[in-house]
């Protein structure tokens, strides 16, 4: 089976530079929902193989494809539309891809800026379409207002004798509020044979590919409607205020998917969570807070407020309160923040702390370890039960390269220390506060690296009074 997507639209009416379907709606462009919908019919084996309409010049679109193809493991080929002369002629340049089918194969046919079709749907059209002899299904809904749209003329038997599009309906075809979504499944040899035929004598001189329904009536096969009543799934996109909509749309679709599944959310109007995150139940997301890219959290966590998650992994019972992470992986019963800025390949071990201003890059914080407060940790190694004292920074650039640091377990570092990488302190070391450790510290040390301390006694008084004078003249 093939699934064709229409997509050569540039969409003037977006104002953009990029085109329309590489919009992106929760994260992924308007295309990959599109495509993605046709995954579980990739799954059962239904759906071998896509292609996708464009228009010259995509390069972005192209990559996107080619990305996705690759995860999917399916091929998807892509034709060029060149002049834009309507939808039949844009399915025709997939005819390579058609001429392959065999002759009762089904074809789907989907649009681009489109993306909140379901696969269900899909599914549900496939069942009509294998149930009985038809030669084609097309997804309509009924709408209240149905202006714009191509509308379903029927006969008493519920087939449908042809599409008539707005501008060339009659004024009792325009009270029709069954309308055409754009969505179909087709028989290939109809198809093949009815796109061969198109003809674009209609108001607009486009070849419709509309028209294939009453060539297909004609010719003795029969077209039905599947009818949907979710108004969303078939809701194209042409501007960034629709776009903005369906966003919302798609998001509470998340968000009340994943509170079904048991976590809770204080207000979901807040919460921002893209589709590949999986959330185990009783955990708790509070307001302002996005989740984005693969993320996975355990049972149990309290995230937020205030909190991005970007591609993580994040086990069980961990509270992470107003911080920053990307590309980090936490065990569990870890406490992150409030203000905690976690970046790539930070790996925090079971019952760790990191606290307010503490920065952490291509570091492993050990079991029990903490960090709590005004720290940067960079290309560092820290063991189990180690306390890294407020205002340590490892210093493990030098303009040039990156160096390493290791903080063997149990050690304490001082507060407001500069460990200068590469550089080792030893299990169970103390580091004096304020030091500048330049050198490796052996194990069971104590090492302090700073300016001596004199005490003068009664000089302060002596110094203010002699100030004062000199201020005074
Ligand atoms: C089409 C249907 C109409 C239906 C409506 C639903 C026809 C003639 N009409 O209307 O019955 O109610 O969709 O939205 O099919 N595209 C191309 N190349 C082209 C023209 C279109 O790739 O030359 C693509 C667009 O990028 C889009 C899709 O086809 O993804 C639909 O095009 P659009 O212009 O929105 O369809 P309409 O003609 O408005
Ligand atoms: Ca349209």
């Amino acid at each position: 089976m093939l699934g064709i997507i229409l997509a050569a639209g540039m969409g003037t009416r977006m104002k953009s530079s990029q085109p329309k379907v590489m919009h992106e709606l929760v994260s992924h462009p308007l295309l990959e929902w599109v495509l993605n919908s046709f995954e579980h019919l990739i799954e059962d084996k239904h759906c071998d193989k896509i292609a996708v309409v464009i228009g010259e010049n995509m390069p972005a679109l192209k990559t996107l494809v080619a990305r996705w193809s690759l995860e999917k493991g399916i091929e998807v080929r892509l034709f060029y539309q060149k002049e834009r002369l309507g939808t039949g002629h844009a399915v025709k340049m997939a005819m390579p891809a058609i001429t392959e089918l065999k002759d009762a194969e089904p074809v789907y046919i989907l649009c681009g800026d489109v993306p909140l079709i379901k696969s269900e749907t899909l599914k549900k059209m496939l069942l009509v379409y294998q149930g009985g002899d038809i030669d084609a299904a097309v997804l309509t809904v009924e709408k209240e207002d149905p202006s714009g749209y191509g509308r379903i003329v029927k006969d008493q038997n519920d087939t449908i004798k042809k599409i008539v599009e707005h501008k060339d309906a009659t004024p009792e075809q325009l009270s029709i509020k069954e309308i055409n979504s754009g969505m179909y499944l087709v028989k290939a040899a109809s198809l093949r044979e009815s796109l061969n035929l198109l003809k674009n004598d209609n108001r607009q001189c486009e070849y419709y590919l509309t028209d294939i329904v009453e060539w297909m009536d004609k010719n003795g096969g029969k077209v039905i409607s599947v009818i949907t009543d979710d108004h969303y799934e078939v809701s194209g996109i042409n501007n960034r205020y629709q776009l903005s909509l369906l966003e919302k749309v798609a998001r509470k679709r998340i968000n009340k998917a994943h509170m079904m599944n048991g976590v809770t959310m204080i207000d979901p109007e807040q919460v921002y969570i893209d589709p590949q995150v999986s959330i185990e139940p009783d955990c708790i997301i509070e307001p302002m807070t996005i989740v984005k890219g693969k993320v996975s959290i355990g049972r149990n966590c309290i995230i937020g407020p205030m909190t991005q998650i970007e591609d993580s992994v994040i086990g069980e019972g961990n509270r992470i309160e107003r911080s920053h992470l990307s590309g980090v992986r936490v065990k569990n019963n870890v406490k992150i923040g409030p203000f905690a800025r976690l970046r790539e390949n930070t790996v925090l071990e079971d019952n760790v702390k990191i606290g307010d201003f503490v920065e952490t890059k291509k570091t492993t914080v050990g079991k029990g370890s903490k960090a709590q407060h005004l720290s940067y940790l960079g290309d560092t190694t820290i063991e189990e039960d180690v306390n890294v004292g407020a205002g340590t920074i490892t210093c493990n650039y030098n303009g040039f390269s990156k160096s390493q640091t290791l903080i063997e377990k149990e050690a304490f570092i001082g507060s407001n220390t500069s460990l200068v990488a590469p550089v080792k302190i030893g299990k169970g070391a103390i580091v004096g506060a304020g030091s500048v450790i330049v050198r490796d510290v052996p194990e069971d040390c104590l090492s302090i690296a700073r300016g001596k301390q004199s005490n003068k006694e009664k000089r302060a008084s002596e110094l203010k009074k002699k100030y004062k004078k000199e201020r005074n003249g």
